[in-house]
């Protein structure tokens, strides 16, 4: 439609409007600007050149509590729970051991010792309760008959050395539980032994080994005796008194499960 107006009765219209207070140009029609199709992006100076990027898919963040309960569910014996271990990669703790520490003793003994995590020794030797806290541990329970040669199978929360021994993460602990729930599951102990307040946190969701120490308690329908720590024993030797205590009661326990193959 061809505009009445000339241009000087148009601009003076216009000036008009403004003084009025009109500060944008609006249509006389109203358009409804939701069914109108997106335009494509206008060409400028410094993009015209560019050649369009391909959309990338941003990667989905990886849950490693969910990796390492998947490969740990795969894991259908011993040696190959050891394997799925060596071979998953979301712990740090990893990439600062030498070896990985997964376990010593017999496995299928009806007792399963759950220590912390590998300390210098164990680290450079790839096997558990191998330092000073070792053979404190072995004296223990040779003292109620039992012997990782024999009747004891053990293993660590963690299979590698946290750096300068320092306590383990909750995350560290988290992504690595699912791996010593298969572990206990394949290994079929009767009883396991908690060393320390890391393993009851760990395994039994509870802190506090002054109290948790010499009292069963159950984790994965299993009885579990948590005990002090045998580092723990080195430092306060006056301690040992209760830990003899919690080793008679779970000697009294295996015996009455077993009363045909008494220990000494
Ligand atoms: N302390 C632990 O808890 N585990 C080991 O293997 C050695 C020391």
């Amino acid at each position: 439609m061809e505009s009445a107006l000339d241009y000087w009765s148009a601009k003076a219209l216009l000036e008009w409007q403004v003084e009025l207070g009109a500060t944008e140009a609006l249509s006389e029609a109203p358009i409804d600007r939701y069914s109108l199709q997106p335009s494509a992006p206008q060409k400028t100076a410094s993009n015209k050149s560019r050649t369009p990027e391909p959309a990338v898919e941003k990667p989905k963040p990886v849950d490693p509590v969910a990796v390492a309960r998947k490969a740990a569910q795969a894991a259908s014996s011993l040696p190959a729970l050891k394997e799925a271990i060596a071979g998953f990669e979301h712990c740090g703790l990893k990439r600062g051991a030498r070896n990985l520490v997964f376990s010593d003793g017999q496995a299928g003994a009806n007792v399963m010792v759950i220590g912390e995590a590998p300390g210098r020794d164990e680290d450079l030797q790839g096997k558990p309760f191998v330092g000073r806290a070792g053979q404190m541990l072995d004296r223990m329970l040779t003292a109620i008959g039992l012997s990782r040669s024999e009747n004891v199978y053990i293993t660590n929360v963690l299979p590698w050395r946290p750096p300068q021994n320092r306590d383990p993460q909750a995350e560290e602990i988290a992504m690595m539980m699912p791996f010593l729930e298969r572990h206990v599951a394949l290994a079929q102990p009767d009883f396991l032994v908690l060393m320390g307040n890391i393993s009851c946190q760990a395994v039994l969701g509870k802190r506090g080994i002054t109290r948790l120490r010499g009292n069963w308690d159950q984790a994965w329908g299993k009885p579990v005796m948590p005990m002090f720590h045998p580092a723990f024993l080195l430092r306060q030797p006056h301690q040992k008194r209760q830990a003899w205590a919690d080793l008679l009661e779970l000697k009294a326990r295996l015996n009455r499960a077993r009363p045909t193959k008494e220990t000494n």
